[in-house]
């Protein structure tokens, strides 16, 4: 396969959004590995056109369109809010906080977990300073002038209660957020009047029951939250696609299947891209063979890599080792994963800001959210999920890792994987592209009708919430 190939325009015969890449595609090498990869990665791919007309770049730099988004949208969907490993004992809590919208979520009883506007019915004060977590309440008290409310909102106390006939208890609830879970996550949704969790989750507990070690099974070995210099939007759709693995990871072209990745757009909230490790991208003009493939994987020279069986793919070499790899380390038994699930990026979204990767190499959650009030930073967090050991207590959950928008990932000691170098790769990329949006003559972003689909879907769903 030539580069000139992948350069060829679009084929006028074909309808928008129905042109692929030549070659194998991701659906192809995932059935050739021939093993038992769940029919969430085997079935056909679901994806529909859904135009073709710029992005507008005002949507990333205007604060009326970032307010708009505080009012309509942020307060009216689930997002999760933290892992249930979390909230271990009654009385353990986490603050989590969205724009200027700050949520107390706590666990109230062995069975129940409960979230509440972090903020005094008295005269406002937090309970908490934004971003944290704690354990041992037994009651929520204001640290101003001390009213206290029950794990259950009902009021307590108040101090000089006599100054205060004018409150009644009932109406000196605290005011709840909807709470739910999946997953071993926990959501909340500010509008009470939402509808269910299940609704938003779309396809994810039906491919996620077919995926190997479930999320709930797994903990967070690792948590890093980083300052990225631009808007959330924009930080969120530069992990939506495989396109820019050309240019941003060039290094990466022998081993990942980027042009060929496939695509699905499941529904209003649920997307996914697969893209195979350990095939080669269709840009490179000559494949290489199976055995450089390997030598890639696995960072050795090609003379010390041991002769592949007849037929055997580096996938299924690498995947193996993987298995054993991954196995020791995490105390687990990975012996019926495929090949796809040990080595692929794959990578689930879901309105308006989780990326989930069911992968046991690349076990990966990121989260994107405005940082605090301002239009043109956001934070990414990514936290590696981890199968709990099959013996012995499960390790409490990483504290988070802060970084700053200058600060490199391979500052992180023992960072997985090479990962590191990667995400320095993406984030460098997010403040020339903030800077060349807001001066850019063509006022919008032109977009593929296929490969970048996500980021079109991602602007649909969030427009049906700004208009509503
Ligand atoms: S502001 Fe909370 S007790 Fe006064
Ligand atoms: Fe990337």
């Amino acid at each position: 396969m030539s580069r000139s190939r992948l350069s060829l325009p679009s084929d006028p015969a074909l309808a928008p959004g129905e042109a692929r890449c030549p070659g194998p595609s991701t659906r192809d090498i995932i059935i050739s590995d021939g093993d038992n990869a769940p029919a969430a990665l085997t079935d056909p791919e679901v994806y529909g056109f859904l135009g073709q007309e710029d992005i507008p770049f005002e949507r990333y730099a205007s604060r009326e369109m970032f307010d708009l988004e505080m009012k309509r949208m942020w307060n009216r969907t689930w997002q999760w809010a933290c892992r249930e490993e979390h909230l271990q004992k009654v009385g353990d809590y986490v603050v989590y906080d969205i724009g200027h919208y700050s949520i107390v979520v706590i666990r109230v009883a062995p069975d129940s977990i409960r979230a509440f506007h972090n903020s005094c019915l008295h005269r406002g004060m937090q309970f908490f300073d934004p971003g944290t977590r704690g354990s041992g309440k037994q009651f929520l008290r204001c640290p101003f002038h001390g009213w206290t409310w029950n794990l259950d909102g009902s009021l307590k106390e108040i101090p000089c209660r006599w100054d205060f006939p004018h409150v009644q208890d009932e109406a000196f609830r605290l005011p709840e957020v909807q709470v739910d879970t999946w997953g071993g996550f926990v959501f909340v949704n500010l509008d009470p009047h939402a509808g269910p969790l299940a609704e938003q989750l779309e396809v994810l507990p039906e491919h996620f029951s077919q995926y190997a070690v479930p999320l709930e099974d797994r903990y967070v070995a690792l948590h890093t939250e980083k300052v990225l210099p631009c808007n959330w939007k924009m930080g969120m759709e530069a992990f939506l696609e495989a396109y820019h693995v050309l240019a941003t990871h060039p290094e990466g072209l022998r081993t990942a299947g980027d042009a060929n990745a496939q695509y699905d757009i499941f529904g209003r909230f649920t997307t996914r891209f697969v893209h195979t490790i350990g095939s080669p991208s269709p840009h490179l003009p000559e494949p290489p063979s199976e055995e450089e493939i390997l030598a890639v994987l696995s960072s050795r020279r090609k003379e010390d890599i041991p002769k592949l069986a007849d037929g055997e793919t580096a996938r299924s070499a690498w995947a193996r080792q993987a298995r054993a790899n991954v196995g020791e380390e995490f105390d687990c038994d990975l012996s019926d994963v495929s090949v796809s699930q040990m080595l692929d990026s794959i990578e689930y979204w879901m309105f308006p800001n989780m990326m989930l990767f069911p992968g046991i190499s690349i076990p990966l959650i990121y989260r994107f959210r405005p940082n605090g009030d301002d239009v043109d930073t956001c934070l990414h967090e990514v936290l590696f999920l981890r199968p709990k050991p099959k013996n012995g207590p499960t390790p409490p959950p990483a504290e988070k890792i802060r970084l700053e928008i200058e600060d490199s990932y391979t500052s992180i000691p023992n960072f997985p994987g090479g990962l590191d170098f990667v995400l320095d790769q993406d984030t460098d990329n997010l403040q020339r592209q903030r800077a060349g949006a807001k001066a850019a003559v063509k006022r919008g972003e032109t977009l593929g009708n296929y490969q970048e689909a996500r980021i079109r879907r991602f602007h649909a769903t969030l427009d049906e919430f700004l208009a509503s």
